[in-house]
Protein backbone atom coordinates (compact mmCIF):
# COMPACT_ATOMS: atom_id res chain seq x y z
CA UNK A 1 0.00 0.00 0.00
CA UNK A 2 0.83 3.37 -0.54
CA UNK A 3 -0.03 6.74 1.17
CA UNK A 4 0.22 10.48 -0.12
CA UNK A 5 -0.13 13.42 2.44
CA UNK A 6 -0.39 17.11 1.09
CA UNK A 7 1.40 19.67 3.37
CA UNK A 8 0.18 23.16 3.20
CA UNK A 9 2.08 24.50 6.95
CA UNK A 10 1.49 28.44 5.61
CA UNK A 11 2.11 30.84 7.53
CA UNK A 12 2.81 31.69 11.53
CA UNK A 13 3.11 28.22 13.62
CA UNK A 14 1.81 26.71 10.60
CA UNK A 15 5.11 26.13 9.78
CA UNK A 16 6.11 24.73 13.10
CA UNK A 17 3.36 22.20 14.23
CA UNK A 18 2.95 20.47 10.79
CA UNK A 19 6.28 19.86 10.53
CA UNK A 20 6.31 18.01 13.63
CA UNK A 21 2.68 16.77 12.86
CA UNK A 22 4.25 15.02 9.78
CA UNK A 23 7.63 13.53 11.79
CA UNK A 24 4.56 11.87 14.20
CA UNK A 25 2.93 10.49 10.75
CA UNK A 26 6.28 9.09 9.47
CA UNK A 27 6.59 7.26 13.11
CA UNK A 28 3.21 5.66 13.13
CA UNK A 29 3.03 4.38 9.60
CA UNK A 30 4.31 1.51 9.52
CA UNK A 31 7.44 0.81 7.27
CA UNK A 32 5.88 -1.48 4.47
CA UNK A 33 3.40 1.75 3.72
CA UNK A 34 5.00 3.60 0.74
CA UNK A 35 4.59 7.17 2.72
CA UNK A 36 5.24 10.08 0.70
CA UNK A 37 4.63 13.64 0.98
CA UNK A 38 4.09 16.69 -1.08
CA UNK A 39 4.52 20.36 0.01
CA UNK A 40 1.92 22.71 -1.02
CA UNK A 41 1.90 26.38 -1.01
CA UNK A 42 -0.57 28.95 0.24
CA UNK A 43 -1.08 31.58 3.11
CA UNK A 44 -0.92 35.17 3.50
CA UNK A 45 2.56 35.64 3.11
CA UNK A 46 2.68 34.05 -0.39
CA UNK A 47 0.14 36.43 -1.00
CA UNK A 48 2.55 39.45 -0.14
CA UNK A 49 4.90 38.29 -2.02
CA UNK A 50 3.09 36.67 -5.12
CA UNK A 51 -0.41 38.17 -5.12
CA UNK A 52 -1.79 34.53 -4.73
CA UNK A 53 -2.44 33.41 -1.29
CA UNK A 54 -4.26 29.79 -2.85
CA UNK A 55 -1.98 28.46 -5.80
CA UNK A 56 -3.72 26.52 -8.51
CA UNK A 57 -1.44 24.31 -8.77
CA UNK A 58 -2.19 23.74 -4.96
CA UNK A 59 -5.85 23.03 -5.48
CA UNK A 60 -5.05 21.13 -8.15
CA UNK A 61 -2.97 18.20 -6.36
CA UNK A 62 -5.51 18.02 -3.96
CA UNK A 63 -8.77 17.93 -6.35
CA UNK A 64 -7.11 15.68 -8.96
CA UNK A 65 -6.09 12.51 -6.88
CA UNK A 66 -2.25 13.86 -6.72
CA UNK A 67 -2.30 13.29 -2.57
CA UNK A 68 -4.84 10.98 -1.00
CA UNK A 69 -5.44 13.98 1.85
CA UNK A 70 -3.44 17.12 2.87
CA UNK A 71 -2.66 19.14 6.34
CA UNK A 72 -3.05 22.20 6.60
CA UNK A 73 -1.27 24.72 9.20
CA UNK A 74 -3.15 27.97 9.87
CA UNK A 75 -2.72 31.41 8.02
CA UNK A 76 -2.47 34.99 9.20
CA UNK A 77 -5.64 36.75 7.59
CA UNK A 78 -5.38 40.62 8.01
CA UNK A 79 -8.42 41.63 10.02
CA UNK A 80 -8.56 44.98 7.29
CA UNK A 81 -9.74 44.48 3.97
CA UNK A 82 -6.70 43.68 1.50
CA UNK A 83 -7.33 44.09 -1.96
CA UNK A 84 -7.37 40.97 -3.71
CA UNK A 85 -6.81 39.07 -0.73
CA UNK A 86 -9.24 36.13 0.41
CA UNK A 87 -8.51 33.51 2.79
CA UNK A 88 -7.10 30.36 1.09
CA UNK A 89 -8.60 27.85 3.53
CA UNK A 90 -11.77 29.14 2.87
CA UNK A 91 -11.24 29.21 -0.79
CA UNK A 92 -9.79 25.77 -0.50
CA UNK A 93 -13.02 24.12 1.50
CA UNK A 94 -15.02 25.87 -1.18
CA UNK A 95 -12.60 24.60 -3.97
CA UNK A 96 -12.84 20.70 -2.83
CA UNK A 97 -15.83 21.13 -1.66
CA UNK A 98 -15.34 20.64 2.27
CA UNK A 99 -18.61 20.90 3.27
CA UNK A 100 -18.03 19.69 7.14
CA UNK A 101 -15.29 20.88 9.57
CA UNK A 102 -15.88 18.34 12.79
CA UNK A 103 -14.13 19.79 15.72
CA UNK A 104 -13.67 16.63 18.69
CA UNK A 105 -13.49 18.73 22.36
CA UNK A 106 -12.46 16.23 24.64
CA UNK A 107 -10.54 16.22 28.21
CA UNK A 108 -8.03 13.99 29.41
CA UNK A 109 -7.92 14.90 33.00
CA UNK A 110 -9.51 12.59 35.26
CA UNK A 111 -11.22 15.32 36.93
CA UNK A 112 -12.90 16.31 34.27
CA UNK A 113 -15.12 14.17 31.59
CA UNK A 114 -15.65 16.36 28.38
CA UNK A 115 -16.02 14.62 25.45
CA UNK A 116 -17.85 16.39 22.33
CA UNK A 117 -17.74 16.39 19.02
CA UNK A 118 -18.90 19.68 17.13
CA UNK A 119 -19.66 19.68 13.34
CA UNK A 120 -19.67 23.08 12.01
CA UNK A 121 -21.14 24.09 8.22
CA UNK A 122 -18.51 24.75 6.03
CA UNK A 123 -19.64 26.69 3.14
CA UNK A 124 -22.17 28.88 3.71
CA UNK A 125 -23.82 30.93 6.02
CA UNK A 126 -21.82 34.92 6.55
CA UNK A 127 -18.76 33.80 5.74
CA UNK A 128 -18.88 33.13 1.67
CA UNK A 129 -19.40 35.17 -1.13
CA UNK A 130 -23.44 34.39 -2.63
CA UNK A 131 -24.01 34.24 -6.41
CA UNK A 132 -27.36 34.41 -7.08
CA UNK A 133 -29.11 34.24 -10.54
CA UNK A 134 -32.00 36.82 -11.24
CA UNK A 135 -34.02 36.57 -14.03
CA UNK A 136 -35.02 39.84 -15.81
CA UNK A 137 -37.98 40.44 -17.70
CA UNK A 138 -38.68 37.03 -18.97
CA UNK A 139 -35.84 36.03 -21.02
CA UNK A 140 -32.42 37.36 -20.32
CA UNK A 141 -30.84 35.49 -17.34
CA UNK A 142 -28.60 38.13 -15.27
CA UNK A 143 -25.70 36.92 -13.03
CA UNK A 144 -25.93 38.97 -9.64
CA UNK A 145 -22.85 38.47 -7.72
CA UNK A 146 -23.67 39.93 -4.06
CA UNK A 147 -20.49 39.75 -1.97
CA UNK A 148 -21.00 38.76 1.52
CA UNK A 149 -20.44 41.93 2.75
CA UNK A 150 -20.86 45.34 1.46
CA UNK A 151 -20.26 48.88 2.20
CA UNK A 152 -22.60 52.31 1.29
CA UNK A 153 -21.33 55.45 1.67
CA UNK A 154 -24.60 57.64 3.37
CA UNK A 155 -25.74 61.09 1.96
CA UNK A 156 -24.40 62.56 5.52
CA UNK A 157 -21.01 61.09 5.01
CA UNK A 158 -21.10 57.92 7.69
CA UNK A 159 -20.78 54.79 6.15
CA UNK A 160 -22.79 51.78 6.34
CA UNK A 161 -21.97 48.18 6.00
CA UNK A 162 -24.06 45.56 5.12
CA UNK A 163 -23.95 41.65 5.60
CA UNK A 164 -25.60 38.70 3.66
CA UNK A 165 -26.28 35.58 4.62
CA UNK A 166 -27.06 32.31 3.36
CA UNK A 167 -28.50 28.61 4.15
CA UNK A 168 -29.70 26.41 2.14
CA UNK A 169 -31.69 23.02 1.72
CA UNK A 170 -28.95 21.41 0.33
CA UNK A 171 -26.00 22.56 2.70
CA UNK A 172 -27.93 21.64 6.26
CA UNK A 173 -29.22 18.51 4.89
CA UNK A 174 -25.81 17.28 4.46
CA UNK A 175 -24.42 18.52 7.52
CA UNK A 176 -26.89 17.12 9.30
CA UNK A 177 -26.60 13.77 7.63
CA UNK A 178 -23.37 13.88 8.89
CA UNK A 179 -23.79 14.89 11.95
CA UNK A 180 -26.20 12.04 12.86
CA UNK A 181 -23.56 10.11 11.73
CA UNK A 182 -20.67 10.94 13.50
CA UNK A 183 -23.67 10.06 16.31
CA UNK A 184 -24.25 6.52 15.42
CA UNK A 185 -20.61 5.25 14.77
CA UNK A 186 -20.09 7.12 18.65
CA UNK A 187 -23.16 4.92 19.84
CA UNK A 188 -21.27 2.21 18.32
CA UNK A 189 -18.23 2.39 20.01
CA UNK A 190 -20.05 2.69 23.51
CA UNK A 191 -21.40 0.33 25.98
CA UNK A 192 -24.46 -0.82 24.91
CA UNK A 193 -26.04 -0.26 27.81
CA UNK A 194 -25.29 3.33 27.57
CA UNK A 195 -28.14 6.22 26.54
CA UNK A 196 -28.15 6.94 22.73
CA UNK A 197 -26.19 9.29 21.60
CA UNK A 198 -27.26 12.89 21.44
CA UNK A 199 -27.10 14.92 18.54
CA UNK A 200 -27.58 19.06 19.67
CA UNK A 201 -28.49 21.41 16.71
CA UNK A 202 -27.78 24.89 17.37
CA UNK A 203 -29.54 27.77 15.83
CA UNK A 204 -31.34 31.03 16.57
CA UNK A 205 -34.17 30.53 14.72
CA UNK A 206 -36.03 32.49 17.72
CA UNK A 207 -34.60 35.85 15.73
CA UNK A 208 -33.64 34.61 12.44
CA UNK A 209 -36.40 32.43 11.97
CA UNK A 210 -36.12 32.17 7.95
CA UNK A 211 -32.45 31.47 8.18
CA UNK A 212 -31.85 29.69 11.16
CA UNK A 213 -35.35 28.30 10.86
CA UNK A 214 -34.62 26.33 7.77
CA UNK A 215 -31.40 25.00 9.48
CA UNK A 216 -33.46 23.72 11.94
CA UNK A 217 -36.06 22.35 10.16
CA UNK A 218 -33.87 20.46 7.74
CA UNK A 219 -32.31 18.87 10.86
CA UNK A 220 -35.35 17.86 12.56
CA UNK A 221 -36.38 16.23 8.74
CA UNK A 222 -32.64 14.70 8.83
CA UNK A 223 -33.83 13.23 12.56
CA UNK A 224 -36.76 12.20 11.82
CA UNK A 225 -36.59 10.88 8.05
CA UNK A 226 -32.85 9.98 7.79
CA UNK A 227 -31.14 6.74 6.61
CA UNK A 228 -34.46 4.35 6.73
CA UNK A 229 -35.45 5.83 10.22
CA UNK A 230 -32.51 4.58 11.78
CA UNK A 231 -30.83 8.22 12.74
CA UNK A 232 -34.55 8.14 15.05
CA UNK A 233 -34.01 4.42 16.19
CA UNK A 234 -30.11 5.18 17.46
CA UNK A 235 -29.88 8.58 18.58
CA UNK A 236 -31.69 11.41 20.43
CA UNK A 237 -31.76 15.08 19.17
CA UNK A 238 -32.58 18.36 20.78
CA UNK A 239 -31.75 22.25 19.86
CA UNK A 240 -30.21 25.44 21.51
CA UNK A 241 -30.76 28.64 20.97
CA UNK A 242 -26.44 29.78 20.66
CA UNK A 243 -26.50 32.45 22.83
CA UNK A 244 -27.80 29.77 26.34
CA UNK A 245 -25.71 27.14 24.02
CA UNK A 246 -22.65 29.05 25.19
CA UNK A 247 -23.59 29.25 28.53
CA UNK A 248 -24.56 25.59 28.97
CA UNK A 249 -20.98 24.95 27.49
CA UNK A 250 -19.15 26.73 30.24
CA UNK A 251 -21.54 25.40 33.09
CA UNK A 252 -22.05 21.42 31.77
CA UNK A 253 -19.76 20.69 28.85
CA UNK A 254 -20.32 17.16 29.97
CA UNK A 255 -23.34 17.36 28.93
CA UNK A 256 -22.86 17.84 25.12
CA UNK A 257 -22.11 14.61 22.90
CA UNK A 258 -22.06 15.80 19.09
CA UNK A 259 -23.27 19.84 18.56
CA UNK A 260 -24.48 20.26 14.62
CA UNK A 261 -23.86 24.25 13.55
CA UNK A 262 -23.86 26.64 10.56
CA UNK A 263 -20.66 28.26 9.91
CA UNK A 264 -20.15 31.01 11.90
CA UNK A 265 -21.97 29.75 15.31
CA UNK A 266 -19.84 26.76 14.98
CA UNK A 267 -16.73 28.83 14.70
CA UNK A 268 -17.18 30.24 17.49
CA UNK A 269 -18.58 27.84 19.92
CA UNK A 270 -15.68 25.61 18.74
CA UNK A 271 -12.98 28.02 20.11
CA UNK A 272 -14.76 28.74 23.21
CA UNK A 273 -14.50 25.16 23.81
CA UNK A 274 -11.45 24.64 23.01
CA UNK A 275 -11.11 26.93 26.61
CA UNK A 276 -12.63 24.02 28.39
CA UNK A 277 -9.77 21.27 27.41
CA UNK A 278 -6.82 23.29 28.34
CA UNK A 279 -6.02 25.29 25.13
CA UNK A 280 -6.69 25.69 21.09
CA UNK A 281 -3.45 24.40 20.64
CA UNK A 282 -4.89 20.57 21.83
CA UNK A 283 -8.18 21.01 19.56
CA UNK A 284 -8.35 19.16 16.55
CA UNK A 285 -10.57 19.28 13.08
CA UNK A 286 -10.95 17.72 9.85
CA UNK A 287 -12.30 19.97 6.86
CA UNK A 288 -14.35 16.55 5.10
CA UNK A 289 -16.14 16.41 1.87
CA UNK A 290 -17.66 13.28 -0.07
CA UNK A 291 -14.50 12.67 -1.55
CA UNK A 292 -11.47 14.40 0.28
CA UNK A 293 -10.22 15.58 3.59
CA UNK A 294 -7.88 18.21 5.01
CA UNK A 295 -6.79 17.81 8.89
CA UNK A 296 -6.48 21.06 10.04
CA UNK A 297 -5.65 22.52 14.01
CA UNK A 298 -8.59 25.04 14.79
CA UNK A 299 -6.21 27.52 15.98
CA UNK A 300 -5.03 29.98 14.00
CA UNK A 301 -1.20 31.01 13.33
CA UNK A 302 -0.71 32.57 16.54
CA UNK A 303 1.56 35.74 15.63
CA UNK A 304 2.31 36.32 19.14
CA UNK A 305 4.07 33.30 19.64
CA UNK A 306 5.31 32.46 15.89
CA UNK A 307 9.04 31.63 15.93
CA UNK A 308 9.84 30.81 19.71
CA UNK A 309 9.77 26.87 19.14
CA UNK A 310 7.24 27.10 21.62
CA UNK A 311 3.58 26.40 19.39
CA UNK A 312 1.69 23.53 20.84
CA UNK A 313 1.93 20.91 18.02
CA UNK A 314 -0.58 18.46 19.77
CA UNK A 315 -3.70 20.55 17.54
CA UNK A 316 -1.52 19.40 14.63
CA UNK A 317 -0.67 16.18 15.55
CA UNK A 318 -4.26 15.08 16.14
CA UNK A 319 -5.51 16.95 13.32
CA UNK A 320 -2.80 13.93 11.48
CA UNK A 321 -4.13 11.46 13.33
CA UNK A 322 -7.82 11.96 12.22
CA UNK A 323 -6.90 12.50 8.76
CA UNK A 324 -5.09 8.76 9.11
CA UNK A 325 -8.95 7.50 10.00
CA UNK A 326 -10.12 9.20 7.63
CA UNK A 327 -7.77 7.47 5.35
CA UNK A 328 -8.76 4.14 7.15
CA UNK A 329 -5.59 3.96 8.93
CA UNK A 330 -7.60 3.52 12.10
CA UNK A 331 -4.98 1.42 14.20
CA UNK A 332 -2.59 3.96 13.54
CA UNK A 333 -4.90 6.79 14.45
CA UNK A 334 -5.61 5.17 17.90
CA UNK A 335 -1.79 5.09 18.32
CA UNK A 336 -1.37 8.60 18.10
CA UNK A 337 -4.14 9.42 20.06
CA UNK A 338 -3.25 7.00 22.90
CA UNK A 339 0.54 8.81 22.81
CA UNK A 340 -0.81 11.98 23.21
CA UNK A 341 -2.75 11.63 25.95
CA UNK A 342 -0.15 9.76 27.81
CA UNK A 343 2.20 12.84 26.85
CA UNK A 344 -1.09 15.62 28.43
CA UNK A 345 -1.42 13.53 31.62
CA UNK A 346 2.74 13.26 32.24
CA UNK A 347 5.52 15.64 33.17
CA UNK A 348 3.46 18.97 33.22
CA UNK A 349 6.90 20.78 32.78
CA UNK A 350 7.93 19.14 29.50
CA UNK A 351 4.25 20.65 27.60
CA UNK A 352 4.09 24.11 25.91
CA UNK A 353 3.79 27.05 27.91
CA UNK A 354 -0.04 27.40 26.82
CA UNK A 355 -0.39 24.61 29.02
CA UNK A 356 1.34 25.63 31.53
CA UNK A 357 4.55 24.08 31.41
CA UNK A 358 8.19 25.30 29.78
CA UNK A 359 8.50 22.63 27.39
CA UNK A 360 8.88 23.41 23.42
CA UNK A 361 7.72 22.12 19.59
CA UNK A 362 10.11 19.58 19.46
CA UNK A 363 10.30 18.51 23.44
CA UNK A 364 6.59 17.17 23.01
CA UNK A 365 6.80 16.14 19.45
CA UNK A 366 10.12 13.92 20.43
CA UNK A 367 7.40 12.74 23.56
CA UNK A 368 5.26 11.56 21.80
CA UNK A 369 7.43 9.77 19.15
CA UNK A 370 9.02 8.25 21.74
CA UNK A 371 5.51 6.60 23.16
CA UNK A 372 4.79 5.25 19.43
P1 LIG B 1 -4.85 32.19 17.24
O1 LIG B 1 -5.53 30.88 17.30
O2 LIG B 1 -3.75 32.31 16.27
O3 LIG B 1 -4.28 32.55 18.69
C1 LIG B 1 -5.11 32.74 19.83
C2 LIG B 1 -4.27 32.54 21.09
O4 LIG B 1 -4.02 31.14 21.27
C3 LIG B 1 -2.92 33.21 21.03
O5 LIG B 1 -2.59 33.69 22.31
C4 LIG B 1 -1.99 32.10 20.64
O6 LIG B 1 -0.66 32.26 21.10
C5 LIG B 1 -2.63 30.88 21.29
N1 LIG B 1 -2.38 29.66 20.50
C6 LIG B 1 -2.98 29.31 19.34
N2 LIG B 1 -2.49 28.15 18.89
C7 LIG B 1 -1.53 27.77 19.76
C8 LIG B 1 -0.64 26.66 19.82
N3 LIG B 1 -0.62 25.69 18.89
N4 LIG B 1 0.22 26.59 20.86
C9 LIG B 1 0.22 27.54 21.81
N5 LIG B 1 -0.61 28.60 21.81
C10 LIG B 1 -1.47 28.73 20.80
O7 LIG B 1 -5.96 33.29 16.95
P2 LIG B 1 -5.81 34.85 16.69
O8 LIG B 1 -4.71 35.40 17.47
O9 LIG B 1 -7.16 35.38 16.85
O10 LIG B 1 -5.46 34.97 15.15
C11 LIG B 1 -4.14 35.07 14.64
C12 LIG B 1 -4.18 34.93 13.14
O11 LIG B 1 -4.59 33.62 12.78
C13 LIG B 1 -5.17 35.88 12.46
O12 LIG B 1 -4.53 36.40 11.32
C14 LIG B 1 -6.33 35.01 12.09
O13 LIG B 1 -6.97 35.45 10.93
C15 LIG B 1 -5.65 33.70 11.84
N6 LIG B 1 -6.52 32.53 12.02
C16 LIG B 1 -6.42 31.53 11.10
C17 LIG B 1 -7.15 30.39 11.21
C18 LIG B 1 -6.97 29.33 10.21
O14 LIG B 1 -5.96 29.29 9.54
N7 LIG B 1 -7.90 28.43 10.04
C19 LIG B 1 -8.11 30.19 12.32
C20 LIG B 1 -8.11 31.27 13.27
C21 LIG B 1 -7.35 32.40 13.11
MG1 LIG C 1 -11.95 29.95 14.49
Amino acid sequence: TSLSIGLIPADGIGREVIPAARRVIEAVIPNKVRLEFVDLAAGFELFTKTGVALPEETIRVCRDGGVDGALFGSVSSPSHKVAGYASPIVALRKKLDLYANVRPVVSVSPNSNIDMVIVRENTECLVCRIFSFTSLRAKAMFIKYIKSESIENNADGTRTAYATRKISETASRRIATMAFNIALARGAARPSNSPLPLVTVVHKSNVLSITDGLFREVCHDVWNTGKDGEFKKLARMDEQLVDSMVYRLFREPHKFDVCVAPNLYGDIISDGAAALVGSLGVVASTNVGDNFCVGEPVHGSAPDIAGKGISNPIAAVRSAGMLLSYLGFNEEASKIDIAVNKVLLGDKNLLTPDLGGHGKTDGVTNAIIKLL
